[in-house]
């Protein structure tokens, strides 16, 4: 199967599940095993979710559903890793070799590749997903059109919940 039509099969798939979910924790719990099963690439797929109420302390991320091996990265300053950049920006950051970029925590010896997308509530950055990969440049335009995809399903799901929109 072509890369293409698998991202497309993957696109109706995660359609389906926006409908049928309650929550937006049920959604993204799903979404993530439905991207690590189904993308072959995608070895560690997860959510990272701003930290809610944190006045006392710099903004953080807080690890959130995901599916792969357990990470040590389970909260990341904003001003720490490849989460961090994506997060503090509000842009997707990919990275074609991790072992190139100081910024990277590692999570896995593995990982070669990573992405992150952010997610918006309210015009803001509410947290992000991330996808790390063991192949270089495992990021091209059809991944990452597919990963901005499901980071934006995520962002509305939970812009009706919080009734912004
Ligand atoms: N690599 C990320 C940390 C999270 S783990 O990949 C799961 C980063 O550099 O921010």
């Amino acid at each position: 199967m072509s890369s293409e039509s698998r991202v497309e099969e993957v696109k109706v798939e995660i359609a389906a599940l926006v409908s049928r979910s309650k929550s937006a924790h049920e959604l993204m719990s799903q979404m993530v095993k439905l991207l690590h099963d189904r993308m072959l690439k995608f070895n560690w797929v997860g959510f990272y979710m701003l930290e809610d109420g944190a006045s006392s302390r710099p903004p953080t991320l807080v690890l959130g559903p995901f599916e792969g091996a357990m990470t040590p990265h389970t909260r990341i300053p904003l001003n720490q890793g490849i989460c961090g950049a994506a997060a503090s920006t509000g842009k997707t950051v990919i990275v074609d070799d991790v072992s190139k970029d100081s910024r990277y925590l590692a999570c896995s010896l593995e990982t070669k590749s990573e992405i992150v997308a952010p997610i918006f509530v309210g015009g803001k950055v509410r947290g992000e997903l991330d996808i790390d990969s063991h192949f270089l440049a495992a990021f091209g335009r059809e991944e990452r059109e597919l990963v901005e995809h499901c980071a934006r399903l995520v962002s509305q799901f939970l812009d009706r919940s919080s009734g912004t929109s």
